[in-house]
């Protein structure tokens, strides 16, 4: 029996992790530790809570002792790490939340691990969960690979960034043993809907506009986020000890077009004429330091490990519909309370109903 720490499985992309390796691996106790921030949801949870190799434990990653009692009261063999603040919008809010949770708690996790396998790293494996905007922005061609040079731009970038740079000292200069994978954009259901896709799914059901940030011509690169969750399965059992794999589903699309194609399959959905919901966009002011274009060289993960997307945009996108339009009491309780004080914050008075 082996015993995994997955850190940040409330959230968006850690909850389908989770669920992944409770169901695939009855042989592990997988031990979810989480802060429960707004992003945190048990609910995303409800599918495997009762299982018998699964234990939650709230806590938070930035007390180092808290940290270092889990590291001793478990023995863990492995840690998959996700826990951060994720969103780019409350990163240029509030940057030192960024710092404090995607640095200062990776470098605890980080310690803890270093402490309790005290030098005797077989079969141990630290694994960072980070992601492609680490890399900066490129124009209107190329790929980023593993090689390409760290240039974040954002607060939430720059805090990934740092987080894993921090990951891979440890393993130059302890020997911890590591992997880290940069992905693109994902999506799917369970999002949190400050994000472009679910955020848009909610206000089209509330008849409200869809905001989009500058000309709308920033691309990113779209990834079904059960796929994610399979190439972390597949990084954590046969990634290579000290390596870097990016992960992404060679599936760009600009905002704008992302928007109409998602107003499309909403029409049909709510039997609504074709050419409704798209009447809601509306051109809003841009994000500072907006990235133009992201696009994952996904190749070497392919090559190496087998791996690739299991669906196409368009079948991810309408299941993402489809569990939304099935789930309308998730998407009620995560937007009550704080939500619309962020609203209103992050769009002002005119985007609010
Ligand atoms: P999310 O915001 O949905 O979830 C983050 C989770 O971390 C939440 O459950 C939250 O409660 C928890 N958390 C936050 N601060 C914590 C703390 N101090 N201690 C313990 N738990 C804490 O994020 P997500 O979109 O699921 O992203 C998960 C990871 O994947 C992040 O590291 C992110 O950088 C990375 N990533 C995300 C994407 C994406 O498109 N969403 C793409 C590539 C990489
Ligand atoms: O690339 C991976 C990253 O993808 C992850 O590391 C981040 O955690 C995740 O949040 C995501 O970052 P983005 O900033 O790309 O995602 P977001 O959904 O916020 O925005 C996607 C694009 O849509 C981006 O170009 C900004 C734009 N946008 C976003 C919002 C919220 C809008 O035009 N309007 C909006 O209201």
């Amino acid at each position: 029996m082996k015993t995994i720490l997955i850190t940040g499985g409330a959230g968006f992309i850690g909850s389908h992790v989770v669920g992944l390796f409770v169901t695939n691996y009855p042989q592990y106790n997988i031990i979810n530790l989480d802060k429960l921030t707004y992003a945190g949801n048990l609910e995303n949870l409800t599918d495997i809570e009762k299982k018998e190799n699964y234990t939650f434990v709230k806590g938070d990653i930035t007390d180092a002792s808290f940290i270092n009692q889990l590291f001793s009261d478990y023995s863990f063999d492995g840690v998959i790490h996700l826990a951060a603040e994720s969103h780019v919008d409350r990163s240029i809010t509030n940057p030192l939340e960024f710092v404090m949770t995607n640095v200062i708690g990776t470098v605890n996790l980080l310690n803890a691990a270093k402490h309790a396998w005290s030098g005797n790293f077989e079969g141990k494996r630290f694994y960072h969960v980070s992601t492609d905007e680490v890399y900066g922005a490129l124009g209107e061609t190329g790929f980023f690979t593993e090689d390409t040079k760290y240039d974040p731009h954002s607060p939430y970038s720059a805090s990934k960034a740092s987080s894993d740079h921090f990951v891979r000292a440890y393993h130059d200069t302890y020997g911890l043993p590591i992997v880290i994978t940069n992905c693109s954009n994902n999506y799917g259901s369970h999002h949190f809907p400050e994000k472009l896709i679910p955020l848009c799914i909610h206000n089209i059901q509330n008849n409200k506009p869809l905001p989009i940030y500058g000309d709308g011509k920033y691309t990113r690169d779209w990834l079904y986020v059960v796929d994610h969750a399979r190439a972390i399965d597949t990084v954590f059992h046969r990634g290579k000890n000290g390596d870097i794999y990016n992960v992404g589903g060679f599936n760009e699309w600009q905002n704008i077009d992302l928007v109409k194609l998602l107003c499309s399959i909403m029409d049909k959905k709510l039997g609504r004429e074709e050419g409704t919901c798209a009447k809601l966009i509306t051109f809003v002011k841009d994000r500072p330091g907006h990235d133009l274009r992201y696009a994952i060289d996904a190749n070497k993960i392919n090559r190496e490990l087998g791996w690739s997307p299991s669906v196409t945009f368009e079948q991810g996108l309408e299941k993402t519909v489809d569990w939304y339009l099935a789930n309308e009491a998730w998407l009620k309780n995560v937007t009550s309370g704080a939500y619309n004080k962020y609203y209103e914050h992050q769009y002002g008075q005119g985007h609010t109903q």
